[in-house]
């Protein structure tokens, strides 16, 4: 079904299939349930958000209300930790899903969603509600998977795969302050792969059971939490606008007390409009006031100090954190979801809008024709951008057929060497959005595309 903007997730879950985005995870084998592949161009758009991220939190964070730039630093920690982690962490205790049965078709659902789902049994219904319909009490389902180290396997050589990232920077909090003169407030970032053995994963890469995370632990004062707070509120909002996701597809919504985690005194979540979404939106990224919780945890199970000493104050305490929690592949889900625009002027029937620093591939080159010296100007002027930038150049087919294999990929500009560009030494520039064609210089397309690419909006 489509939304009121003409996008359904039926048709971007087959264009993700047909131009190389993300595949279900080993098809040949009849696929594995919550578990996707990244193509060629998936990936290269995965790796375009996660770039990003790093780029504005550690590489060049964002300035502090001092003016000067905030200390942020990564770290890339182990997905096996010591399972001691989840027990401190609440993860071995309480990282549950409420899991109900039906024993007449044998499905499974989250108790906390049954009205979202359809049951199997037809007519189509919604859970429950059908005679045969026969449900056991909901009961606590770990969500964690879990393997052996070693060779022995048994409780005691039990491990988990992480969750999520932000436990691996709990445990070098310490490491990072002893070695990197670094002074409250600091943040510590992580992206890296997460694992969670999900009731029900759906909705394509929204809830699946093999995901990634960009993460931030933002260790400050405690009686300055509630600044940071706001304060981090507002910059991961104006960065998913930055990457060209637009604003009134953006909420930021506060949880409310019955459903705030157990680590967390307050948590706003910014939400999309997924076009899959009944109630109009859902989670993308999490902020969460984490107080003392994680690391006053870790202190007590491992019986460290994680203590902060601040010199100037002569006072010690464990800092509070604010953590932005945000998906990878659920921001790659939703840049597929904002991208995707329907249009029926042109052969392909959409285009996908990614923002041009997102696109998977920034330009490509074509030559009109297969013969009079274009093929070959072309493959020059591809070989001298390709040493900078991902540029496709294609021969095969029409013109028209090409133009629409890169509205597809979300190309935002190609460039074709014609009968006057052998004359002239110009090249016709088709922009993607518009659909305008102009005349550019051969020698000025690297500048021209470096320009688009650092000033885009
Ligand atoms: N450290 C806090 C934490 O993990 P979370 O809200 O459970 O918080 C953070 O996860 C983000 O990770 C979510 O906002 C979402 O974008 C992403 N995420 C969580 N579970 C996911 C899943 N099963 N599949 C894909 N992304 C997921």
């Amino acid at each position: 079904m489509a939304d009121t903007t003409g996008k359904s997730m039926d048709d971007i879950v087959a264009l993700c299939k047909r131009r190389g985005f993300v595949y279900p995870s080993s098809e040949i084998y009849g696929g594995i349930n919550g578990f996707w592949d990244y193509g060629p161009l998936g990936v290269q758009l995965k790796n375009n958000v996660r770039d990003d991220w790093w780029r504005n939190l550690v590489d060049c964070p964002p300035t502090g209300p001092d003016g000067y730039p905030l200390q942020i630093m990564g770290v890339d920690s182990a997905i096996i930790q010591n399972p001691r982690t989840w027990e401190a962490s609440g993860h071995v205790a309480g990282f549950n899903d409420p899991m109900v049965d039906c024993k007449a078709c044998k499905a499974r659902f989250r108790a906390d969603q049954m009205d979202e789902y359809e049951c199997p049994l037809k007519p189509s219904k919604k859970i429950g509600q059908h005679d045969k319909c026969d449900l056991t009490e909901p009961r606590q389902f770990n969500l964690m998977f879990e393997s052996y180290a070693g060779a022995v396997k048994d409780d005691s050589s039990k491990v988990y795969l992480r969750p999520e990232t932000a436990q691996g920077i709990f445990l070098n909090y310490k490491n990072v302050l002893d070695t990197m003169r670094v002074k409250i407030p600091f943040g510590i970032a992580q992206i890296g792969k997460a694992f969670r053995n999900e009731v029900t994963p759906r909705n394509f890469i929204f809830r699946s059971r093999e995901f990634e995370q960009m993460e931030m632990e933002w260790f400050c004062r405690p009686e300055e939490s509630p600044k940071w707070y706001e304060f981090w509120k507002s910059e991961r909002l104006k960065w998913w606008i930055s990457l060209g996701v637009d604003k009134s597809n953006l909420q930021l919504r506060d949880h409310d007390q019955d459903e705030l985690s157990h680590y967390s005194t307050m948590t706003v979540d910014i939400e999309y409009k997924y076009p899959f979404s009944a109630s109009g939106f859902g989670e993308l990224e999490g902020i969460a006031h984490r107080g003392c919780f994680d690391l006053t945890q870790h202190q007590e199970h491992s019986k460290q100090k994680l203590e902060y000493f601040d010199q100037e104050r002569n006072e010690r305490y464990i800092p509070h954190v604010i953590e932005p929690a945000s998906g990878l592949t659920r921001g790659v889900l939703v840049l597929l979801c904002e991208a995707y625009t329907p249009d029926d002027s042109r052969p392909s029937k959409l285009y996908m809008k990614f923002h041009p620093r997102m696109a998977p591939i920034k330009a490509a080159v074509f030559p009109l024709v297969n013969k009079d010296g274009m093929p070959e100007l072309a493959e020059k002027l591809y070989l001298e951008l390709r040493r900078r930038l991902a540029v496709e150049f294609d021969v095969k087919q029409s013109i028209g057929k090409r133009y629409a294999r890169m509205d597809e990929a979300g190309t935002p500009y190609c460039f074709t060497i014609d009968g006057d560009t052998l004359n002239d030494q110009t090249v016709t520039m088709r922009d993607r959005d518009t659909l305008e064609q102009q005349r550019i210089g051969i020698d000025k397309v690297g500048r021209f595309l470096a320009e688009q690419l650092a000033t885009a909006q």
